[in-house]
């Protein structure tokens, strides 16, 4: 591999700089050219596509969002966007590529593997819905930010004596809507996952509570739960307690990556440079119990993962 271009596609997530940071600064230390290709698939349809040295990385490992800019493209996923792609990338010498996403993202980049483009994935979403990995890239600081978030809301709801409805990002998935909820001490946590739809059962809760003299009621609500403002009008008319409604939104994507985010990123962009160094296609990166691994992206994406139950389990018993 002689030059390695590198996107960042989907939804961004902090700590997509840091893993091009490391992308650039180990490809350009192995001898390897590096191109960045911007907005995602989109970008390089468009060929947009720029050269990248050490100092075009510099001062970025702590910003959140991605410089690359990222996007979903639909010609991507037609036969002919593919073929288009891979010719580009011949074009402008890149024989091989990094890309950073979510699992839409790695169906792309096993169209690119399997059209001669040597391409390897990196997890990137702070959904946490990658099945071949127990971490992805963004993850750990879009849930820090929505626990920070969760906290404010709770001052007030406490000194209202409301419940408060606050609905997290995660798309299907529930991973930061179960953290938040044992983080945040909530009183239920609803998470498309495991969510029965027995309002009722909510609705006892808090009068059982009440009774019981907490001040407030806080249910974390995963995104694809419903309505969170249908459902505090309803939670209010039933129970008779003050509720309101908070959607966290896209400041969950946003800011400065944490720590853990950071040194995983990094060492993530590092792992797909040596893959390709040693001749590796049509793989994704993980890190499964302790270590950095890499799955073939058919395998990857044939895998399946479910909530941790344990802490499912304890989410409830803490919430007493
Ligand atoms: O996949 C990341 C994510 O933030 C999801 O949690 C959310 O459902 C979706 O992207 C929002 O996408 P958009 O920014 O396009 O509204």
């Amino acid at each position: 591999i002689n030059t390695i271009g590198i996107l960042t596609s989907g939804g961004d997530a902090p700590g997509m700089n840091a893993a091009i940071r490391a992308v650039v600064r180990t490809a350009l230390a192995a001898g390897k050219k590096v191109k960045g290709i911007r907005r995602g698939y989109s970008g390089l349809l468009e060929e947009d596509i720029i050269d990248m040295d050490a100092k075009s990385v510099a001062d970025i490992i702590s910003r959140g969002g991605t410089v690359l800019y990222t996007a979903r493209c639909a010609e991507f996923r037609t036969e002919e966007g593919q073929r288009k792609g891979a010719e580009i990338c011949k074009k402008h010498g890149i024989d091989g590529v990094v890309v950073i996403g979510g699992d839409g993202s790695f169906q792309g980049a096993k169209k690119l593997a399997n059209l001669g483009i040597n391409t390897i994935a990196l997890p990137g979403t702070i959904d946490l819905d990658i099945a071949c990995t127990d971490y992805t890239i963004g993850f750990d600081t879009a849930v820090n930010t929505a626990m920070e978030a969760i906290d404010k809301v709770r001052d007030t709801s406490t000194s209202h004596e409301r419940c408060s409805i606050i609905e997290v990002m995660g798309r299907n998935a529930g991973y930061i809507a179960l953290w938040c909820g044992i983080a945040n001490g909530a009183e239920d946590i609803l998470i498309t996952e495991r969510y029965d739809h027995n309002e009722n059962r909510i609705i006892n809760n808090i009068i059982e509570k009440r009774k019981v003299g907490k001040k407030h009621h806080i249910i974390i609500n995963a995104e694809g739960i419903g309505d969170s403002y249908a459902m505090a009008k309803r939670i209010e008319a039933a129970t008779g307690m003050e509720t309101r409604a908070t959607i966290i939104g896209h400041i969950q994507r946003g800011g400065s990556p944490t720590c853990k985010d950071r040194v995983y990123a990094s060492a993530m962009g590092a792992k797909a440079v040596d893959l390709l160094s040693a001749g590796a296609t049509n793989r994704v990166v993980g890190y499964r119990n302790g270590e950095f691994v890499d799955y073939d992206i058919d395998e990857a994406l044939n895998m399946t993962k479910d909530i941790d139950q344990y802490l499912f389990d304890i989410s409830k018993k803490l919430s007493r």
